[in-house]
């Protein structure tokens, strides 16, 4: 049997004007965003369905990234060149020859490390180790906090401590289960107001920590681990399980491949162990040569694809945030290797701008420069697009990768192979009398812009959702346009006095010029304000009335989902006024 979902997570209650995700979560489930997947059966941990409007969401950030990435590509800036980016795209199999993942490393290195609660048979990421513990003033000068003393000030009492593996992880360690909080004993304390926190870091023998110390009232201590594996390893004692809070029961951590396997034929052995692919990066890779032998591509160009990939993920957490299943939209862009630096800046650069225009902006977004130790080792350069979700926050967690992967992926391929994946270049070389270049052959270096389809959503609902009290229905999700799964609602005022007929008639004209892109959606039932309630809460941020002045003066009132405000319109307006309002 597979493990059964996990329950909900809850992240601590907001502070000040902070987004609860309980509340997100809610009304993901209410409004047919997102459910567990076989919900009726208990669910299933790390897999999530989406419902008519997440569908409908998920389609259309799916199409924004097709349409400017690969149908209406960008211009590119690298270097002195400003012409519009090539791409082409494809759509590969989940499941490729085995021997792609050995090639790409996958087989021996995509591993996790977990450790297991030999008691509960609970298990966990050993590098996501965290939990509350109680500190008590004694026990300051202890072994527990003296492995902090990088971080702890001399003279000064914590009263909480937060520690994690880098700052982003401490910082996140802030919105810590209320279960967790339980544990400890202390269930009357609420979250830490965070602008409280300060992060210092914090060495360990062979290991780099951060602490971060939230000063506060009286003699509670409360620290919260976030446990290099090399610490379990050597001093398992010490470590408190995360499920319980007794020390000394977990495992040392062991590794664990992230592929999920299958069998393809008809029998089930070792010959015929297939994978289910874990990113959707090497079905471009492998089919590097057919593209430029059978296209008319130049380098430099890229290949896109969407797609679907597996990761047996030993802690799916956060709603679809970790999932076990979920979608990627990958672009692996091939360039010179003189190039590649000025390529990567563009492509940061471009996917930022790209995120910010489909409405992630301000503070909840961000563009992190890996440190070169957190790169692997054939990265030259990587960059994430973070955003600051309300179970990270303060924190922030990866949307997108950008990565410099050098010659990497191809001369992997070659070699395991055996087929030359390089490239001749006749742009290059001296010139020749006869006018032309004489060519040059290389390994093209590769520019992978990665991002998460599934966290995407998650980011678009998290940044859309407002809670205003001063309105009558206080939840609504501010979707931009572009995104909105309804474009727009046409309502009758009333039911009758030839009301519902105009409203048909235009919701059928709507139907026709934008249900391409959208739904457009007609209601009669319940009040008005229900109504816009009902459409505010699903992000339609357009609703026309039809009421007694229109038979009269052929005008609607349209209502914007945003402000609250409403104005009057033609009828025969209406449909120019979304196209402008849609940006189509
Ligand atoms: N080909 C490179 C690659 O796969 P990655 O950083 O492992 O890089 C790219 O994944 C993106 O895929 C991430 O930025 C994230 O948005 C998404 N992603 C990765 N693991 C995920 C998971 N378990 N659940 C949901 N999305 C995930």
């Amino acid at each position: 049997m597979p493990d059964a979902a996990q329950p909900q997570p809850t992240s601590a209650a907001p502070t000040g004007g902070a987004k609860s995700m309980d509340n997100i979560m809610a009304l993901c489930k209410r409004r047919g965003f997102i459910y567990q997947a076989s919900e009726i059966y208990g669910g299933i941990n790390g897999f999530w369905d989406y419902g008519p409007l997440g569908t409908l969401l998920k389609r259309n950030l799916r199409e924004a990234w097709w349409q400017d990435v690969v149908m209406n590509p960008c211009w590119g800036r690298a270097g002195a060149n400003n012409e519009r980016v090539e791409m082409v795209s494809v759509d590969t199999r989940i499941i490729q020859n085995p021997k792609v993942w050995e090639a790409s490393g996958h087989v021996s290195g995509f591993n996790d490390p977990m450790v297991d609660d030999r008691e509960t048979k609970q298990r966990t990421r050993a590098d996501h180790l965290q939990g509350v513990f109680l500190i008590r003033p004694e026990e300051v000068h202890g072994p527990g906090v003296a492995m902090y003393t990088g971080g702890y000030i001399p003279g000064r009492v914590p009263d909480f401590v937060v520690v994690g593996s880098t700052p982003h992880e401490a910082a996140a360690s802030l919105q810590v289960d209320k279960k967790l909080w339980k544990l400890a004993g202390l269930s009357k304390v609420g979250p830490i107001p965070v602008d409280q926190a300060t992060v210092w870091p914090a060495t360990l023998p062979g290991a780099s920590l951060f602490a971060e110390i939230i000063q506060g009232r009286g003699q509670v201590f409360v620290h919260i681990y976030g446990i290099d594996p090399a610490v379990l390893r050597e001093r398992p004692a010490e470590v408190p399980s995360p499920f319980t809070g007794k020390r000394g029961v977990l495992t040392e951590p062991r590794q664990f491949n992230l592929m999920n396997f299958t069998y393809t034929g008809a029998l089930f052995d070792e010959a015929n162990k297939v994978y289910l692919r874990p990113e959707t990066a090497q079905g471009i890779f492998v089919n590097f040569k057919n593209v430029v032998d059978t296209t008319r591509v130049k380098v430099p160009f890229g290949i896109a694809q969407t797609g679907t990939a597996f990761r047996n993920e030993v802690t799916p957490r956060n709603f679809t945030f970790r999932s076990r299943e979920f979608e990627q939209m990958e672009i692996e862009f091939f360039c010179h290797p003189g190039e590649a630096e000025a390529w990567y800046r563009f492509w940061r650069d471009w996917r930022m701008e790209w995120w910010e225009s489909v409405g992630l902006k301000g503070e909840n977004l961000q563009l992190r420069e890996h440190e070169k130790d957190e790169l692997s080792h054939y990265s030259r350069g990587t960059s994430d697009i973070e955003y600051r979700f309300p179970f990270t926050a303060p924190g922030f967690g990866e949307l997108e990768g950008i990565a410099n992967r050098g010659d990497f992926d191809l001369t992997q391929h070659t070699k395991h192979s055996g087929v030359k994946l390089d490239y001749f270049d006749t742009d290059r070389g001296e010139l020749l009398p006869n006018g032309s270049k004489k060519g040059e052959r290389y390994i093209p270096h590769v520019i992978e812009p990665s991002a998460g389809l599934d966290r995407g959503v998650l980011a678009v609902i998290c940044e859309a959702y407002t809670r205003d009290e001063s309105r009558p229905s206080p939840e609504f999700l501010k979707i931009h346009p572009r995104l909105a799964p309804i474009k727009a609602a046409v309502f009758p005022l009333v039911n009758k006095d030839g009301m519902p007929e105009i409203a048909d008639r235009l919701h059928a004209e709507l139907v026709k010029r934008f249900g391409r892109i959208g739904a457009i959606e007609t209601d009669s039932k319940q009040s008005i304000g229900k109504r816009y309630a009902r459409m505010d809460e699903a992000g339609c941020p357009f609703c026309f009335t039809i009421d007694g002045q229109s038979k009269e003066d052929q005008t609607v009132t349209v209502r914007d989902r945003d402000t609250g405000k409403q104005e009057r319109l033609a009828l025969d307006r209406v449909s120019a006024f979304l196209s402008e309002r849609l940006a189509l």
